[in-house]
């Protein structure tokens, strides 16, 4: 993802392109699934294969699921760039779930094409949804025997040609030219191909003269236009497709290098000037950072990281490589280098970094300040010595460094920073990325959490890459992969998973794939749960460190975190409230999501959804039904 990040990012850089895709039409099917979990599980699985495929190839198919099964099918139009393909996909993804749970629905954005469907929809070239949009606008085509002979044209090309794509111009008159392109689906077989284009021809020639038409079928597109649109949307057309991307590059790096020029001789004449030009104050707070404690000089953390050198890089997170670094006070710091060069905002930038610098909290990694003078954006935090709870956690040697009472102050402490993140803060933070990589160990084991803040600054507004989200697979909260909602509880859901990863010394497996076969983490940690026999997946090293009722408490409370629906998960406080207390009832924890899928209805039996008192001999009844567990006691 990180690498993919830094195409996003640098394809930001060149600024006047950033613009969302347009969305051309939305067909929501009218059936709708009898299972829609099941159904949103196996969505997001074939979502995720296809962004894989459409990320090589322009182009990707997908099936997920035995019972509920999804098929998806997603298609770039050959004219987009590899970059902008991945942002019109990234676009799609996030609009097209708003049609779920339908169980048939198709999205058409000006440059890709993505469906989803409970059938196996691949080889589809029309059906009853075929349509066309003609555009309105006062210029018409005078000589429409010319329009109608190069889509003909255009369709012979695309026949003939392996990609089923073709697109070509014609001039109607001196001053006017019309632009035509068409497209099949890859999965489409020759005749399917001519049918889709014969018939998506015939209906877009009825917008003629109208300047712009665009048939819509259910296996290809065509669009005729007075406008280039095709050319537009490509880089330097022709060429190879790594020659384009060495083009996009080279685009991108002479766009920065003019950004940042604009930008420094920006800094410098707001600093040569008073305050009197400055409309916003921003110049003046600019200014003000700039000399404050929170600004540090780009030669310096060069130096101190002996030039970001090899040796002194301590991993890759997200937004940038951190290296370690030693200041000439002798402090050491770790310096994180962003993929991202922030001059084009730098003034939300310096805000961004002063808020995150006044959130502090003895479970959150400090932000020291930043660098933004120099030919990249430095950010400076704290350096913790034992790196992150990951190398100790998932390291069989490494691991008997966490004892109990470690892996508890752990969990505690790294609650107490979500919480104080999510309600103490100056600016109220949602993590979206909580995760055992992102918790920093101090040199007595004392938890500090990483990365926070930024992802406010970077996401807002921006349909991610990758899965269309930003956040790590297997700690993500399930309404937020499917329906991009965002709240606090999705941080308690990654917690959820992170102290089950802990108090069992397990990896929750990263892929979607995984935890739908019912191979996850939680899955087998709800089977032990509903036979009554977690404790044998206590992590072995833990053995005899604490008691049975200890342990089976931190399982409950990372069950009741990780649970499917975001409204029965604590809060934040409450977890900390929970930990904290030598005896609590506490909520019986419904099912988790992205288990069972295969005989969902078989597990999830019923029972009253009172409490559970701690009582490592306890075995009443405590099965669960999803939908009748009442409200979370006490808020
Ligand atoms: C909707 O469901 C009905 C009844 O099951 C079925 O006949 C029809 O083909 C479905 N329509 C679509 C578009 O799947
Ligand atoms: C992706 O493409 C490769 C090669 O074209 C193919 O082998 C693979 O099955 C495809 N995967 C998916 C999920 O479509
Ligand atoms: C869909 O159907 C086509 C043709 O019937 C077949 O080649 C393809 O393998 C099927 N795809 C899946 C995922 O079943
Ligand atoms: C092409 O695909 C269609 C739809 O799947 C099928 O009906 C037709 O037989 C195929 N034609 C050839 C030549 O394979
Ligand atoms: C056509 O566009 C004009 C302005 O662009 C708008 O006022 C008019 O309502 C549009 N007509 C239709 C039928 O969409
Ligand atoms: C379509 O192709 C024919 C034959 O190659 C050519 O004569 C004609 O000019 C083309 N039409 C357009 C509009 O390009
Ligand atoms: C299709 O391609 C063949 C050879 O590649 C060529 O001879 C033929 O003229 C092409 N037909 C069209 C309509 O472009
Ligand atoms: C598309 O063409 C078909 C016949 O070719 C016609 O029945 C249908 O109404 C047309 N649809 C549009 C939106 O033009």
């Amino acid at each position: 993802m990180a690498p993919l990040l830094l195409v996003f990012l640098l394809f930001s850089l060149s600024g006047a392109d950033n613009t969302s895709p347009e969305i051309l039409l939305t067909l929501c099917g009218s059936n709708k699934t009898s299972n829609a979990q099941a159904f949103d599980i196996n969505f997001v699985n074939s979502m995720e294969l296809i962004y894989q495929n459409i990320t090589d190839h322009g182009y990707g198919v997908a099936v997920s699921g035995t019972s509920d099964t999804v098929f998806g099918i997603g298609q770039c139009f050959n004219y987009l760039s590899s970059v902008n393909c991945q942002l019109c996909y990234a676009e799609s993804r996030v609009k097209l779930p708003h049609c779920l749970p339908a169980t048939d629905s198709r999205i058409y954005l000006d440059g890709c094409f993505l469906r989803y469907s409970d059938r196996n929809v691949s080889t589809q070239s029309t059906d009853l949804k075929d349509t066309s949009i003609c555009g309105n606008s006062s210029t018409v085509i005078p000589s429409t025997s010319t329009v109608t002979s190069l889509l003909k044209n255009i369709t012979e090309a695309a026949l003939n040609n392996s990609n089923y794509y073709a697109a070509a111009s014609a001039s109607v008159s001196s001053d006017l030219t019309v632009y035509g392109m068409a497209q099949c689906w890859k999965s489409l077989n020759l005749s399917g191909c001519r049918d889709c284009l014969e018939k998506a021809v015939s209906n877009v020639s009825h917008c003629l003269p109208a300047s712009d038409g665009k048939g819509l079928n259910a296996g290809c597109f065509v669009r005729y236009s007075t406008e280039p649109f095709y050319l537009s949307s490509s880089s330097s057309g022709g060429g190879s497709s790594s020659g384009r991307i060495l083009a996009v590059v080279l685009g991108c790096v002479a766009a920065a290098v003019v950004v940042i020029g604009v930008a420094i001789w920006w800094m410098r004449r707001r600093g040569a000037h008073d305050s009197s030009d400055d409309e916003d104050g921003s110049g003046e707070f600019i200014r003000s950072i700039a000399g404050s404690h929170l600004s540090f000089k780009y030669e310096v953390l060069s130096k101190a990281t002996d030039n970001f050198s090899q040796i002194n890089k301590l991993g890759h997170g997200g937004y940038g490589s951190v290296y370690k670094g030693v200041l000439p006070d002798g402090r050491e710091v770790a310096v994180k280098r962003l993929f991202l060069n922030t001059r084009q905002w730098v003034d939300q930038f310096f805000n961004e970094v002063s808020l995150i610098s006044q959130v502090q909290h003895k479970n959150l990694v400090k932000l020291l300040g930043c660098s933004v003078e120099g030919p990249e954006s430095l950010l400076v935090y704290e350096y913790l010595c034992n790196t992150s709870l990951d190398k100790f956690l998932f390291d069989s040697f490494k691991k008997t460094a966490l004892d109990w009472e470690r892996r508890f102050d752990i969990i505690l402490g790294t609650a107490e920073g979500i919480a104080y993140l999510h309600t103490a803060a100056q600016v109220r933070i949602i993590h979206r990325d909580i995760k055992a990589s992102n918790v920093l160990l101090d040199e007595r084991f004392r938890p500090k959490i990483a990365d926070f803040g930024l992802a406010r600054y970077f996401a807002e507004g921006q349909s991610h890459l990758s899965t269309g989200l930003a956040g790590t697979f297997g700690y993500m909260a399930p309404e937020y992969i499917v329906h991009g909602q965002l709240s606090e509880k999705a941080d308690t859901y990654s917690y959820g998973i992170l102290v089950l990863e802990i108090i069992t010394g397990r990896k929750n497996q990263n892929s979607v794939a995984t935890s739908t076969d019912g191979h996850s983490l939680i899955s087998l940690i709800w089977k032990h749960y509903t036979e009554k026999t977690l404790i044998e997946l206590l992590d072995p090293n833990l053995q005899g460190q604490c008691s049975e009722e200890q342990a089976l408490k931190i399982f409950h409370i990372g069950l009741l975190c990780a649970q499917a629906s975001s409204g029965l998960r604590p809060h934040m406080w409450k977890v900390v409230e929970m930990l904290m207390s030598k005896s609590q009832d506490l909520p019986l924890p419904t099912q988790p999501p992205f288990i069972n899928i295969k005989g969902a209805d078989v597990c999830s039996s019923s029972g009253s959804g009172s409490s559970y008192k701690y009582t490592s001999s306890s075995k009443s009844g405590h099965s669960v039904n999803q939908m009748s567990v009442s409200q979370m006691q006490g808020r």
